[in-house]
């Protein structure tokens, strides 16, 4: 769904912040964030459900602490996960998805049910870069740049329109260790920014 469309949508049932569900696989450093940012005046979103396909995501402790609905789903079978996950999302009325180092892949019907309402963070410069063990690859193709993008998610992995992204440099000395701790700082102020830029109105 495109942002206008889903301005009037949340306009005209009268809610001022966006429901949102938060999907993530483990440190959730990005989910502690964007919980953070929600509990701003200003912000756009409110934090009601995270989903962890990882019983033993660290994340999870903080989302206990902050007394938020949490379930794990193992994504094993994932069509019986997502029918039951897509039923649990239409109950709490979520109205957004906010994937934050969520590391299984959605179905394609899944995202139809949610088309243009699922948003990912990606640790790299797409289109540049899809896919996992992203700077391994970028430090081993001699890269002088890398960086992350928040994007919609669309039914081909990391290809959907991207929101916003943001450059950084990398130094000779880098390694996927520092490079992926030096994006992730940039990560956590590109993410809230991107659902500014999205949903502005609020
Ligand atoms: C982040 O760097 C995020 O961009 C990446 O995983 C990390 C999760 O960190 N996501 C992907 O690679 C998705 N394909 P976090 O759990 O601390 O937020």
């Amino acid at each position: 769904m495109e942002k206008n469309k889903l301005n009037l949508m949340v306009k005209s049932i009268g809610i001022k912040k966006l429901k949102t569900a938060i999907f993530i696989s483990g440190n959730g450093s990005n989910m502690k964030n964007l919980i953070r940012f929600s509990k701003i005046k200003n912000s756009p979103i409110v934090v009601d459900f995270v989903l962890s396909n990882n019983k033993k995501a660290n994340g999870i402790t903080h989302v206990k602490k902050n007394k938020i609905n949490f379930k794990i789903f193992d994504f094993k079978q994932r069509d019986n996960d997502e029918k039951k996950i897509l039923d649990i999302l239409k109950k709490r009325k979520i109205q957004l998805i906010c994937l934050a180092g969520f590391m299984k892949i959605l179905s394609r019907n899944f995202i139809k049910k949610f088309k243009g309402k699922i948003l990912n963070i990606h640790p790299s410069l797409l289109p540049k870069y899809k896919g996992l063990n992203t700077h391994e690859r970028v430090i081993l193709n001699n890269e002088k740049f890398s960086g992350c993008t928040v994007h919609i998610v669309n039914a081909r992995l990391d290809s959907g329109k991207i929101i916003l992204q943001k450059q950084v440099r990398i130094n000779k000395k880098d390694n996927p260790e520092t490079l992926s701790k030096k994006i992730l700082k940039q990560e956590h102020i590109l993410y809230p920014k991107a659902l500014k830029k999205m949903f502005s109105k609020f």
